[in-house]
Order: structure tokens, then sequence, then C-alpha cells
């Protein structure tokens, strides 16, 4: 056996460690560069702790989903203003754009010089600028990940968008401040989707190619989370122990996916996410019990020792509290919840049959899709998405 395990230098959790980001940043900087979301209130103690502590904040706003352009001005603005500390304060998308502005400051070039599949995939040789990154969402994880996801077009072309990332080790946030207090204010639908992206993130590295003994712990420890408090959460956001549990699935889901992979639920996502203005969580939580249940019958069919399939079993038992259970039992569990949860089809996004050939395409390349247990076939893909319209 062998693997690797790397993550952000230091992981700070709890209910109320927000308080301590101004000392931390004290001892990584005195001019940072704060990354938030559209809503600036979550991001005022923050600002209110760095003036306390001596370092002074220049902010930039992220709207939606980050693109090329807005990380080329993000990066503009932060080399402008001389800062040398990056924070991102908000969902993934905030927390992406600050981590692809650490980068970009050091390295130096244009995202394009270095993003994966369609950028010049040039690799990444200077670690970033000292990043802490504050997510509010449960989530994405990447607070702890490598890599920062992007909207993008290859240069010159009118192609739908595809998101691909910057990717290396060098890019793992400094400081990750988990703070599951500022994730109350999530609203139910997207407690749902942010917490379903998390869900798919510590069962596809269960099952990858690449699970190794220490992402297994964690998402073994993360499935029973969810099993614990998504509905939760959902039903009641204020819910401290629901919202701390997600936090923690989130967090683990970042953890594992950054060392084992992912899978065909995050390889199509990424696709449909560049083509359609749709949530990533949202999507993900639509495509993941057709996933779950189109992996299963491969590999019964195709690669009946594949020990991917008893994980599937371990899913079921983890996630519905029972002993006698199988696989199958854990797609119904995980179709309940998506149900309960409101997760609405493909089409409520504008996707239609007519874009699958594009999609399948694209998302047989991508980097998520080489975690799956099993190649699927694109007939497979095709029957995928048409049960998730
Ligand atoms: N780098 C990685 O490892 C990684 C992993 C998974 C997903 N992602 C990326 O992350 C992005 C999605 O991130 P996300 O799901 O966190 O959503 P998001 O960051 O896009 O935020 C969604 C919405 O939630 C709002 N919001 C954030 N925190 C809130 C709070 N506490 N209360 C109320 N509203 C709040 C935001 O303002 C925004 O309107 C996608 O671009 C996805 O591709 C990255």
């Amino acid at each position: 056996m062998r693997f690797e395990f790397a993550t952000a230098s230091r992981i700070v959790f709890g209910v109320g460690v927000l308080k301590e980001a101004g000392a931390l940043a004290a001892g990584l900087g005195r001019r940072a560069f704060v990354v938030t979301g559209r809503s600036g209130e979550r991001a005022a103690p923050l600002l209110a702790d760095l003036q306390a502590a001596g370092v002074e904040a220049v902010t930039f706003t992220v709207a939606g989903e980050p693109t090329t352009d807005l990380v080329r001005e993000g990066t503009a603005q932060a080399r402008g203003a001389g800062c040398d500390l990056v924070i991102g304060i908000g969902g993934g998308s905030v927390i992406d754009t600050g981590k692809a502005i650490a980068a970009l400051l050091t390295n130096g070039g244009d995202p394009l010089d270095y993003l994966e599949v369609i950028g010049r995939g040039r690799p990444i040789t200077q670690p970033s600028v000292p990043y802490i990154a504050i997510p509010t969402t449960a989530g994405t994880g990447a607070e702890v990940t490598a890599n920062a996801v992007l909207a993008a077009q290859r240069e010159g072309s009118r192609e739908h968008r595809l998101k691909v990332s910057l990717r290396s080790p060098l890019m793992l946030p400094r400081v990750a401040l988990v703070d599951p207090a500022l994730t109350y204010s999530m609203p139910p639908a997207l407690t749902a989707s942010t917490g379903l992206d998390a869900f798919a993130q510590v069962l596809e590295p269960y099952v990858s190619l690449l699970a190794n003994p220490l992402t297994d712990t964690l998402c073994r420890e993360g499935l029973m989370r969810v099993a614990h408090s998504l509905r939760r959460a959902y039903q009641n956001g204020n819910d401290a122990e629901a919202r701390e549990d997600m936090a923690l699935v989130s967090l683990f889901g970042g953890l594992a996916l950054a060392n084992a992979k992912l899978g065909a639920v995050h390889g199509l996502a990424g696709v449909l996410g560049g083509m359609f203005d749709a949530p990533h969580g949202a999507l993900c939580g639509r495509l993941l019990p057709f996933v779950m249940d189109a992996n299963v019958k491969a590999l019964q069919a195709r690669d009946p020792d594949n020990p991917a399939l008893e994980r599937y079993d371990d899913v079921a038992v983890i996630l519905t509290g029972e002993w006698d259970v199988e696989a199958a039992d854990g797609v119904a569990w995980v179709q309940d919840l998506c149900k309960a949860l409101g997760v609405p089809g493909l089409a409520t996004y504008g996707v239609t049959a007519g874009v699958f050939a594009d999609v399948i395409d694209k998302a047989m390349a991508s980097s998520s899709m080489k975690g799956n247990p099993i190649k699927l076939t694109p007939a497979e893909v095709r029957g995928i998405l048409m049960r998730a319209l």
C-alpha cells in the first residue's frame, strides 16, 4: 500500500473560532485581500477583528461561481493594493476565488496558463501567498482542498464554458478556519444543496479507485453524520448539533476528495454547472442516487469482485442504521432523502436531452471521472442523465 495525504497547514474548527481570525492573520501578513460573498454582513465581524489586530483589509466581492475573468480582476486588484495575505470568507465560490488569487499572486501569469483540461496545464511552481479560508456553507470542503474550480472557455473558442481546476498541493490554504455558526443563516434550499454536495464528497471518495485507509475513516464518519444530521439541519437551521455535524461532513469531504478523488456525480455536475446556471450542490444531489444505482449495476455486471461493491453495502448499513441491508437499500435511502429535501430535476435548470451527447463527452474526460469505481459506458451515463432530468 502506498498513499499520500496532504491538507491545509492548520485546521481550526469550532463554534466561535471566527474571532481567532484577526490574531491568525496578524501572524501571516500586514495587508489582507479579503474575498467575500454578496452579503457583506457575514464578513463584518472579521473585518472588525482584522482592524483590531492591526491588519489592513482590501475587500473584493464574488457574486456567483468564479470565472477566469473574475480571478484575473481579483489578482490585479490584490497586486495593485500590495496585499501579502489573502482571506476568503464565504461559500465554495468565494473560497476558490481567494485560493486562485493567492496562487496567481506568487506564480504570475494568467489562469489559463495553469488550468487543467482546457488551459495550458503549466505546473504551479511557487507556494501561494498565505491563505486563510473561512467557509460559510457546509459545503464544499474547499478550505482544505488543493484546487480552485473556475468556469472557463478555451481561448478564442465560443463553445460552452467548462468548470475546470487550477490544482497544486502548493495551493493548499495555510489556515482552514471552520466555524459552524457561520452556516446557521443558510436557508433550507441552500442547506439542502450544499449538504448534498458534502454528502457526495464523503460517498464518492469512499468507493473511489483511489480510496486509502485515511480517507476511508473520514468518509465513514462523514456518512454517519450525514445520516444523523442533514435532514435536521434542513428542517431547523438553528439546530447547533446538526449544523456542527454538517460542517464536519463538509470538512471531511474536502479532506477525502483532495486525497482520493471523486466520481461520476462530480464529473457530470462539473460539466452541467459550466453549461447551465444551476447551483453545484443541487446538481450533485440530483445525480447522486442515479449514479450510485448505475455504478452498483455496472459493477455487478462487469466487475463483481471489485471491492467498491462491498463498500456500497457498507454505505447502506451506515445510512440506514440497519445490518441486513445491501447497496440497493442505500440507493433507496438517498432517493428518499432527496425527495424530503425538495431536490429538483435537471430540467428545472433548462437541461434537455439534446445536450446529453456533449455532456457525456466532456464528463468522460473530466478529472473527477477518474475516481469512479468503474468506467461507465456512454449508454450508462446517458441513462443517469435521463433519470435525473
Ligand atoms: N475547490 C473545491 O475543492 C471544491 C469542491 C466542491 C465544490 N467547489 C465549488 O464551489 C462552488 C459552490 O460553492 P457553494 O456550494 O458553497 O456555494 P456558493 O459559494 O456558490 O454560494 C451559494 C450562495 O450561498 C450564499 N451563502 C453563502 N454562505 C451563506 C450563509 N451562511 N448564509 C446564507 N447564504 C449564504 C452565497 O452568497 C451564494 O449566493 C462551485 O463553484 C463548486 O464548483 C469547489
